[in-house]
């Protein structure tokens, strides 16, 4: 998968500008701090997983003091050119396919798919459980039409069964209906999240050695509220029927998706305890690559990687580890603020001269 275009049109620093990309090539977007380079890796992940990296208000996204912005971009999957447009305005997200209206996110999300790296991913291993449940949530969504659907339905399912809870007392059999549905989607959910991290795993085994010069492993453990080598639907319904006036005792449900968690072992101990900044970031970069192999294997074709500052934080022997590591055909964005010093040996290398202009032109001089 490529991506050849992009549009931006009042996105963040950027007034108007287009940006053309060499397919299967690595593009390094240099330039000095608040030039506008994360800007651009930002708008690619956003097209992507329609959601940005950075904020979670898209007021933050629209060029200061004006109303709107778009993304237009045009992506390549399997020799198909296929131009894609979000246009936000008034708080409302409009989606576009071959200029075609998209009413639904799961029909519009990982068309490009694009696996990003950045330097704010630190806080992974040691964070709240929300940012790796995110992490498996915006990587399925973007492979799995089922795993979308059983995870809104699940989502749906936990807000009504809480409503439920919170009610002096409520209708048993319709606590009991959407508790019975609530295991069926959930099902589904453990079984694709197992099988993600059972994938990732494999990859690992492969890649987290390279930047440990094999002296370390790197393992990742699924955990969830029911053993996943036993009969899941039985034991959740076994759990429900016990934890069921604890549940109507505090108003919520107390066990779920909701709760999942990854747990990084570094050498059998978890990385958040033990690992220090630099085992950090190589396990977040051997993590990415296994994900980009997995798309590669399920897709038939390699996402577009966004390495947003990695060079700064790697020192030159796992730099060039990481650049030999990137499968030969797969298009790289990389920003940094300085001349990359690297061997790329004979992959195509595009340099992308990003400056802001004061007059709030962009201006983008490339050379090869
Ligand atoms: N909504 C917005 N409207 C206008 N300008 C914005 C908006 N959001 C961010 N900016 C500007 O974009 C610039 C930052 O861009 P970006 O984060 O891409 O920088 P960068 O080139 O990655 O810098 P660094 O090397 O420090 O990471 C800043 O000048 C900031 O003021
Ligand atoms: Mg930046």
């Amino acid at each position: 998968m490529n991506l050849l275009e992009l549009h931006l049109h009042q996105f963040r620093s950027y007034h108007e500008s287009v940006f053309r990309f060499e397919p299967g090539a690595i593009h390094i977007l240099e330039g000095a701090n608040a030039q506008g380079k994360t800007n651009i890796i930002e708008a690619i992940a956003y097209i992507s997983n329609l959601r940005s990296f950075r904020t979670r208000n898209l007021r933050d996204l629209t060029e200061h003091g004006q109303p709107s912005f778009s993304i237009d971009a045009v992506c390549e999957h399997g020799g198909i050119r296929e131009p894609l447009r979000i246009h936000h305005e008034a708080g409302k997200k409009k989606l576009f396919r071959f200029g075609n209206p998209v009413a639904s996110f799961s029909r519009f999300v990982g068309t490009l798919n694009a696996v990003l790296f950045s330097p704010d991913d630190m806080m992974f291993f040691s964070g709240a459980p929300v940012l790796r449940r995110r992490f498996m949530d915006t990587e399925l969504v973007k492979l799995s039409q089922s795993y979308t659907s059983a995870l809104r339905t699940t989502q749906k399912l936990l807000k009504n069964r809480n409503a439920l809870l919170k009610k002096k007392q409520p209708e048993p059999f319709l606590l009991e209906t959407v508790t019975e549905q609530l295991v069926d989607t959930q099902g589904t959910v453990i079984r694709q999240r197992q099988g993600f991290v059972n994938r990732l795993n494999e990859r690992l085994r492969e890649f987290y050695p390279v930047f440990s010069g094999g002296t370390e492993h790197l393992k990742i453990q699924y955990r969830t509220f029911v053993d996943t080598e036993r009969n899941l639907e039985t034991q959740m319904k076994d759990l429900y029927r016990k934890t069921r006036e604890r549940d109507l005792r505090f108003s919520v449900t107390g066990d779920g998706i909701h709760k999942d968690d990854l747990v990084f072992l570094l050498n059998g101990y978890p990385m958040s305890a033990v690992g220090s900044q630099g085992q950090k970031r190589s396990a977040l970069l051997a993590l990415k690559l296994s994900l980009c192999s997995i798309i590669q294997e399920k897709t038939g074709q390699y996402p577009v990687f966004l390495l947003d500052d990695v060079f700064s934080e790697l020192d030159p022997v796992r730099r060039q580890k990481l650049i030999d590591l990137i499968p030969q055909n797969m298009q790289v964005f990389i920003t940094a603020a300085e001349p990359v010093q690297a061997d790329f040996g004979n992959r195509m290398v595009c340099v992308h001269h990003i400056k802001k202009e004061i007059n709030g032109k962009d201006k983008q001089n490339e050379s090869q």
